[in-house]
């Protein structure tokens, strides 16, 4: 898979509330190696501004709002996630950016991979060129 796309997330809803729930190879189009939460983000700040040359992620907006937008290394879309049952699957090599985060907004995501920083490429030029000849 390696394109962007809104994943539906199931939801069990009843009187005494929602409840949803993601499992690795049903919801999550991988297996799960790592879970990390981003939260008190204060306001106006962008995080990310780097690709992944092997991690694909789902980003869900657990609480609140927020734009991821995703660089392809030609055209740029912009996914505003605000509901805990949407999850953006971002395929590996690609470029992205959070931003417009809500107060007390909390983006929780899925990895594909352990944390390697060696993973990181944080120069969008050096990620242009790399998507180039992909
Ligand atoms: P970073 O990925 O740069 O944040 P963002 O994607 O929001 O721009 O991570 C910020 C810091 O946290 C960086 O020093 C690396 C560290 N970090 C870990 O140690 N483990 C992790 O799983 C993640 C995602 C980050």
């Amino acid at each position: 898979m390696t394109e962007p796309r809104i994943i539906k997330i199931p939801r069990s809803l009843d009187d005494r509330g929602n409840l949803s729930f993601a499992e690795p190879f049903e919801t999550i189009p991988f297996q799960i190696a790592r879970i990390y939460w981003i939260y008190d983000v204060p306001g106006g700040e962008v995080r990310g501004g780097h690709a992944f040359r092997s991690t694909e992620e789902v980003i869900v907006a657990l609480s609140g709002s927020f734009d991821v937008v995703l660089h392809d290394g030609r055209d740029e879309s912009t996914y505003s996630l605000n509901r805990s049952y949407h999850g953006l699957f971002v395929p590996k090599m690609m470029w992205r950016m959070l931003k417009n985060f809500s107060t007390n907004s909390l983006a929780l995501i899925f990895a594909s991979t352990a944390y390697h920083e060696s993973d990181y490429i944080r120069d969008f030029t050096d990620f242009s060129h790399q998507r180039a000849v992909l």
